[in-house]
């Protein structure tokens, strides 16, 4: 995974999507981030295919798809992933972890490993040669607009050194969940390395998309 910026689509203008994305290709955002919910693993419904394949038509953007589902490994299938793309799957949500992130990376995607804040690091022990991200929910998962959970700033810290403890010093830790730009900066502090910028650092600001780009790069500088 890229370091960088990744925009959270479920916080787009779903009456003018076409404007949002047409912004971030022009501010040359990493990734699309599309939060795919089932109504089972997380209480709330959102993203899905037939979206992902109207913004594939749209935009050659690479898209970071965050599988919070029940059984991802028998729906990955349905999914239109092209190689480039990121896709993160919560250790939670599978027993066939391993597997899945295997077959994954075997089609050219990028895998990541999803933890809920309430996850212990060490579900991370077996599967780190497979996995290209970890994504630290910064919030529990299901909904944007939430407060950040204290705890997974010293959580974002012990997975970077856990990592880099077992030299997997590239292995990018993803956060999402409140990524204002105060707290971007904490948890940039913290090892933090991709940002999924939903309504707090991106599309409910007071600023204009740009302006808030912007601002949260010169954030996580
Ligand atoms: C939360 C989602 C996020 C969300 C983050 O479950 O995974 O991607 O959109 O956005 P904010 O900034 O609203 O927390
Ligand atoms: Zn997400």
């Amino acid at each position: 995974m890229k370091t960088g910026i990744s925009a959270s689509m479920m916080c787009a203008d779903f009456m003018d999507m076409r404007k949002d994305i047409r912004a971030m290709e022009a501010a040359g955002i990493e990734y699309l981030h599309f939060d795919i919910m089932d109504g089972s693993f997380v209480p709330n419904y959102a993203l899905g295919v037939c979206m992902i394949e109207q913004v594939r038509r749209e935009t050659n953007l690479p898209l970071d798809i965050h599988l919070m589902v029940e059984r991802p490994d028998l729906k990955t299938g349905y999914f239109p992933f092209r190689e480039g793309d990121t896709v993160s799957v919560h250790a939670e949500s599978t027993v066939h972890l391993q597997r899945l992130l295997q077959s994954l990376g075997k089609e050219g995607i990028h895998p990541g490993i999803a933890m809920n804040p309430a996850t212990p690091v060490e579900v991370l022990e077996y599967v780190l040669d497979v996995a290209d991200f970890v994504l630290v929910m910064t919030v529990n998962p299901g909904f944007a607009g939430q407060v950040i959970v204290e705890e997974t700033l010293r959580k974002i810290e012990n997975v970077r050194s856990y990592l880099d403890k077992r030299g997997y010093r590239d292995t990018v830790i993803q956060v999402d969940g409140n990524v204002s730009f105060e707290n971007a900066r904490r948890m940039k502090a913290a090892g933090a390395g991709n940002f999924v910028a939903g309504s707090a650092g991106l599309f409910r600001t007071d600023m204009t998309l740009p302006e808030a780009i912007k601002k949260l790069r010169d954030a996580i500088q």
